[in-house]
Order: structure tokens, then sequence, then C-alpha cells
């Protein structure tokens, strides 16, 4: 039973985080009073004896039943930050994680060594789900040509979303089984953060397996299998001294470098993630 009804009993603030605390942790009730008050962080905080509008509790009261029902804030929201921007996310792709932030700088980098030498750069971001690794970098490099690919349809809405968020001309989306669409000998840098989690997999919250796309998650062959069909494509499709980056599942590791060393990549390195975890590859062709 949702317990914020109307404004007759003058709801402030403070009130509607104590009646709904049995349930809903604080942090997520305070995000969704920022989105429906429209008010930032410091003001929900601060402000305990506001008393919400008409409008702004029937909002609120539509975001309490979703959380209620077990959807992710970011689901019900409707956002999520990563990097420097919010991006839409929807029930079609994956919730952005924070690990994937730091393969950002890396490429940044790369990139930049790349155009300097080349002066033009056209980067994948494969396995795109809501496209923030892609645009995140479309954003800070406006002259690098980014393909956003994904094989599902179901989440071009929120990748076209995104692009219009942020009014890029220089990202594309592209609908493509892996590389099966893309040129040979045609990219310079290919990220991948592809579904690395094996099927069965006891490691896996709760949450995220009811409620995050599977096709985003789960991979056959102990989580390696899309890993190692993008080694195997990818090399025919980067031109010579192009980079693969790829994030992997944490025990993922030392099976990626291998099969990079088998398909002849050249200067692997294992990247950390914040957790101090060997979550990234970064090899050449
Ligand atoms: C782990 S999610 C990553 C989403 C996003 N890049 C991120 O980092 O949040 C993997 C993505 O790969 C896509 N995918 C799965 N199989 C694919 C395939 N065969 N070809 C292209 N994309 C695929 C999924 O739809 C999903 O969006």
């Amino acid at each position: 039973m949702i317990r914020v009804m109307n404004n007759q009993d003058n709801l402030t603030i403070r009130q509607i985080i104590d009646n709904n605390a049995d349930e809903i942790p604080q942090k997520d009730l305070e995000y969704c009073l920022i989105d429906c008050l429209k008010k930032n962080r410091s003001f929900v905080k601060f402000n305990p004896t506001y008393i919400l509008n008409n409008k702004e509790l029937i909002d609120l009261k539509k975001l309490i039943f979703e959380l209620r029902s077990g959807k992710p804030l970011s689901y019900v929201l409707g956002y999520h930050p990563f990097y420097k921007h919010e991006f839409y996310v929807d029930k079609n792709v994956l919730i952005p994680r924070n690990e994937t932030e730091i393969i950002i700088d890396e490429i940044l980098k790369a990139g930049d060594l790349w155009f300097k030498k080349y002066n033009k750069l056209t980067l994948i971001d494969l396995g795109s789900g809501s496209g923030c690794i892609g645009l995140s970098l479309a954003i800070e490099r406006p002259h690098w040509n980014i393909v956003l690919i994904d094989k599902f349809l179901s989440t071009v809405d929120i990748l076209e979303k995104n692009i219009k968020k942020f009014s890029l001309s220089n990202a594309h989306i592209l609908i493509s089984d892996w590389l099966s669409a893309v040129i040979s000998n045609s990219v310079d840098i290919i990220i991948a953060n592809p579904p690395y989690v094996e099927y069965d997999s006891a490691e896996l919250d709760e949450t995220v397996k009811m409620h995050e796309p599977h096709t985003a998650l789960f991979s056959e062959d102990h989580g390696c299998g899309d890993l190692k069909k993008i080694i195997k494509e990818a090399k025919y499709k980067l031109r010579k001294g192009g980079i693969l980056m790829m994030e992997n599942g944490f025990d993922q590791s030392e099976k990626v470098k291998k099969y990079l060393v088998e398909n002849d990549y050249k200067d692997i390195n294992i990247l950390l993630d914040y957790n101090k975890i060997q979550r990234f590859t970064k090899s050449k062709v």
C-alpha cells in the first residue's frame, strides 16, 4: 500500500522519507524527490519541512510504486550517471556500471595519439546498450567518428534519445551481430563491453538477474563465448595498429589474454578496475 496519496495531510519531505523507510532506502527516495521536485540534492537534504504540492506528490507516488515492486532506481527514474553525464536507460539496456568508466580516459589517451598521427579516427562501441561508452567519447571528441553497434533493435530508442540529448552529429547507430556488418580494415579502435556472465552464475545479484536484459548479461562458454567471437572478428576489421579494448568478468582476464595471443594480437595490457580487479584488456593488431 502506498502511503503517499495526496497533499491533504500537507506531507513534508521528512514525513515521506519516514513513512517509506521500512521498504525504500533513504538515498533512493532522495533521488526520486530530486526528480519530482526538480531541485538539487542539497535542497532535498536541507529542507525537511518542505510541503510537496499536488503534482509533486502524484509524480512521486508513481516512482514509489515502481520502487516498491523491486525495479532498480535507474529504470524507475529512466536515467543513470556515467562518466560526466546522465544517460537515458530503460529495461532494454544494461544500467551502466561505474567500473566501466575507467576505460573512457584510457581510450581518450590512445585515440588522441592515433588522431595526431592520422588526423582521423573511427571508433566502434561494440555492444553499445545505452551508448554510455561511445557517446561519452563522442561528447569529449567531436572530431572522432563513433559507431554504436548493438544486435538488438530494442536498444535503438534509447540510443537515439541519448544522441539527441547531447546533440551529437558524430555518433551513428548500426544494428549488427557483433562485427558482421563492418567492412574489413575500416576501424581504428574497437571498445567492447560484451555479455560475459556465465549462465547459472551464483555471483550475480538477484535484482540484476530479474530486471536487466539477459542478452546483455549472459554468454556461453563459461561467459567467454562473446569475448572470443569479438577477438576473432575484430582482427579483420581493425586497421594495422588498431586497438581492441574489452571489458571482462573478474576471473576471465587470463583466458582473454591467452585467446588474444592465439589470435596474434600484440602489446596486450591488462587494466584494473576501481576494486583492483583485472577488468579490461587492451591490445593491438
Ligand atoms: C554488457 S552490455 C554493455 C552495454 C553498454 N556498452 C555498457 O557498457 O553499459 C552488452 C551489450 O551487448 C549487446 N549484444 C549482445 N550480443 C550481441 C551481439 N551478438 N552483437 C552485438 N551486440 C550484442 C547487448 O544487447 C548489450 O547491449
